[in-house]
């Protein structure tokens, strides 16, 4: 696929505020940090488009974004990161509810990148939030970020690992993607898949 244009749309709190769902939409999730605005903007190849930054917490809200307004376009949406310590606990529930309610009740979304930093070992509270996804019957896809922080061997090694560790809880593991903002790697084939499952859609 190849992306012509990127505009943001809009940032909502709740379902009501997200755009009419008549395009196929994607939804990025994960811990806070993990990379997702910075993947975001190295898909659509537009810097700058979700805010980055070294302070996690930054994205606050359901922010949609067109990609290709103008001919077989599609809602990429960026979601607030989980299991950020730094915030109070009721702040926290509010996000979790709506970040919840967004995904069980989304009509178009069409697949839910879970990120995870290739650089860490698997945590309690993604493999928890993916299990949850599954049994909610929600498609989801993996996304490693950051994997230029390793070497190939490295990379290699943590991937096995934590393939490992997901099949105690999957028989058939969700799709997998290896990326890094940095050096572009992973982004064809996150595109390749988008561009398949928009084939899906029906309005
Ligand atoms: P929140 O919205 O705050 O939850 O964060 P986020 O998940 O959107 O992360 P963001 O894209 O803002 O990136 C967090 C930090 O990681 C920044 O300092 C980025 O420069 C860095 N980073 C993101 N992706 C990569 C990558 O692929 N490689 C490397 N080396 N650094 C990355
Ligand atoms: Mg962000």
């Amino acid at each position: 696929m190849i992306i012509t244009d990127a505009e943001y749309v809009s940032s909502a709190v709740d379902l009501k505020g997200c755009p009419k769902p008549h395009l196929p939409e994607y939804a990025f999730i994960g811990r806070s940090n993990v990379g997702k605005s910075s993947l975001i903007n190295m898909l659509v190849n537009k810097k700058g488009l979700a805010k980055t930054s070294a302070t996690p917490g930054k994205t606050r809200a359901i922010n949609h974004f067109v990609i290709n307004p103008k001919s077989k376009a599609w809602y990429l949406v960026d979601l607030p990161g989980y299991g950020y310590a730094k915030i109070s606990k009721d702040v926290r529930k509010l996000w979790e509810g709506f970040i919840r309610s967004y995904l069980r009740n989304r009509e178009n979304l069409m697949c839910i990148f879970v990120l995870i930093d290739a650089r860490h070992e698997a945590q309690k509270i993604d493999l928890e939030f993916m299990r949850n996804l599954g049994k909610m019957g929600l498609p989801l896809a993996i996304v490693f970020t950051k994997c230029d922080k390793l070497s190939e061997g490295q990379l290699e090694r943590a991937m096995a690992a934590y393939a490992n560790k997901l099949s105690e809880d999957w028989n058939e593991l969700p799709p997998l993607f290896y990326t890094s903002a940095e050096t572009r790697m992973g982004r064809e084939e996150l595109l390749q898949y988008i561009d398949d499952a928009n084939k899906l859609f029906q309005a």
